[in-house]
């Protein structure tokens, strides 16, 4: 397999836009690659170096794109594909490297090669989706599996009285990658980007392709029963070794979705003496730290928790493989509304963004992050556009629970939060559309967040990315330095970087109230570093240390 002449994806900021709520260039409503266009000098002020678009592809939208029915097109509500190459174009113009999408658990039911399979088995592309026949003479689905979305995995056609496997929405028929011919076509999908000219691929639920063999009956539990038998499945690294080799001919970037992974799991995949069969992971336990398993099951938030997450990824990982860091994207509610306080929101959002930005590790922003937004509220479940919540409603609702307490955590759980439309200015529907009305609701607090005021405020959340993200670039400490995490109380995390005889401190409150830190004399003397990065003016040292303010971050170099 050809081998990396760099690792250039370490160097990488990384932004990501949810194409449908990022900018309508058009005016019908929905976001658009016009829109795109129109803002990459925006998204390259930010000083990040490459755009992840989560899919851009044709696709019925049961779940707003990750339902594929053409692999190598570009939806009409999007655009073209003359006009996604123009996008390409320009990005690379600016420097910025453009990621792609590849959702290949699953396709859309509307994809052609679904609509042959289920023609009957004698169709040549029957084998391409996992069929089988029902139990008890066909009455009941092959096995006891639950989907994550939409209650059982198994969906029945009658006309040819087999059911297919469904991990996700009905809408989304799970590829059989066991058929060396799916393979092939997920490897002519990869080629066909990659000599369009893109320069990776963020890969979806990539570490589900794999479903253990007769498909056994699985633990029981709310919603996804069985995913045990196809989470890190048995041929998955294999597969992942096929689509590597023909992503090394071009030295693409991969970072993978993983759900549920382990550092110690995670080595076998990313190590990189170790053959890796992708760059990086996304995994989600830090995003567990005001929930249990799923981000509906609300709990207080736990930044115990949270650092304990942190410090076992940074070491497990650190010299032997790379860091994914991210704390939004577009499957979850605005990170301010979780891990920080709206109350607090620009203190919190620049305390947020250090925290995570200034680990080792490739750093992902997600449209919206940078200025700030926040979660939405909605009264009703009418108003929710999202597949998850709508069938998590309806589970909670089958349950008898109080139709208030159920909203509230939808409200608090909802992937919509995340998908509001961007907020550009003070504007009708905060200037990201001129039709009368956006596909989905934009936050009402858009008068007061939005890009254009938070260019125009020199304290705001967007210039403090920037300013981050510049730190990152210029210090290769913020990039390749080691982590130690410090002893402080719970509600402070603070970690210690070194690389090259510099080190850096990285010191962040949690807690609305007073907290008292202090660092050991013999780490680092506070007095002759330098203040590099804080979110409050007036940053006293007192004994090796200072009192914190509500959510107070700084960070210091020692030269
Ligand atoms: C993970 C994606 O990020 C999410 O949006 C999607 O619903 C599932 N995978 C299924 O494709």
């Amino acid at each position: 397999m050809a081998k990396r002449t760099s690792q250039w994806y370490k160097d990488l900021s990384v932004y990501q836009i949810w194409p449908r709520s990022f900018c309508d260039g058009n005016g019908d409503g929905i976001g658009d690659l016009e829109g795109v266009l129109s803002k990459l000098d925006y998204i390259k002020s930010l000083g990040v170096d490459a755009i992840w678009f989560s899919p851009l592809y044709p696709s019925p939208n049961a779940d707003y794109g990750y339902d594929i029915a053409d692999y190598t097109d570009i939806s009409s509500d999007y655009g073209t594909l003359e006009l996604f190459k123009k996008v390409l174009d320009e990005a690379h113009k600016r420097g910025l490297k453009i990621i792609m999408d590849l959702v290949i658990n699953h396709t859309s039911d509307h994809h052609k090669w679904f609509l042959e399979s289920k023609k009957g088995p004698d169709n040549p592309y029957h084998d391409y989706y996992i069929w089988r026949k029902g139990r008890n003479g066909g009455k009941k689905p092959p096995n006891n599996w639950l989907s994550t979305f939409q209650g059982g995995a198994w969906e029945y056609v009658p006309e040819i009285d087999e059911y297919y496997l469904h991990v996700f929405a009905k809408g989304q028929p799970d590829l059989n990658m066991d058929n060396p011919k799916v393979r092939e076509e997920v490897k002519k999908i990869i080629r066909f980007w990659l000599d369009l000219g893109v320069d990776g691929f963020r890969e979806d639920v990539i570490t589900f392709i794999s479903k253990k063999e007769g498909l056994p009956n699985g633990f029981p539990l709310p919603t996804a029963t069985g995913i045990e038998h196809y989470m890190n499945g048995p041929h998955l690294r294999e597969y992942l070794e096929e689509f590597r080799a023909v992503q090394m001919e071009y030295d693409c970037f991969t970072v993978g979705e993983a759900p549920m992974m382990t550092p110690k799991r995670a080595l076998k995949f990313i190590k990189e003496d170790e053959n890796p069969v992708l760059d990086m992971m996304f995994h989600f336990q830090h995003m567990n730290a005001d929930n249990i398993m799923t981000n509906f099951i609300r709990t207080p938030f736990r930044p115990g928790y949270l650092k304990k997450v942190y410090n076992n990824w940074q070491t497990k990982l650190y010299g032997k493989a790379w860091n994914a860091l991210y704390v939004e994207n577009h499957d979850q509610p605005r990170i301010i509304s979780r891990y920080g306080s709206e109350k607090y929101r620009v203190k919190s959002g620049k305390m947020l963004a250090a925290m995570y930005i200034c680990q080792s590790g490739t750093p992902f922003i997600y449209q919206g992050q940078e200025i700030g937004m926040t979660n939405i509220h909605l009264d009703s479940i009418d108003r929710f556009p999202d597949v998850s919540s709508v069938n998590t409603y309806a589970l909670m609702k089958s349950l008898h629970l109080p139709e208030k307490f159920i909203m509230s955590l939808i409200n608090y759980g909802a992937r919509d939060n995340g998908r509001t439309p961007v907020q550009w200015s003070g504007a009708k529907n905060a200037g990201f559309t001129t039709a009368d009305k956006p596909w989905f609701e934009v936050n009402p607090n858009y008068p007061e967040i939005n890009v254009e005021a938070a260019e125009a405020d020199p304290n705001s959340i967007l210039h403090f990315y920037r300013k981050l993200l510049r730190f990152r670039k210029e210090n290769e400490i913020v990039r390749y330095g080691d982590f130690r995490m410090l002893k402080t109380d719970r509600k402070l995390f603070a970690y210690i970087r070194r690389y090259q005889g510099q080190k850096l401190l990285v010191v962040c409150s949690f807690a609305e109230q007073e907290m008292n830190f202090r660092l050991p004399e013999s780490e680092f003397d506070m007095n002759s570093a330098e203040l590099v990065l804080s979110n409050y003016d007036f940053n006293q040292v007192i004994h090796n240390g200072f009192f914190t303010r509500p959510y107070e971050t700084r960070v210091y170099l020692l030269k």
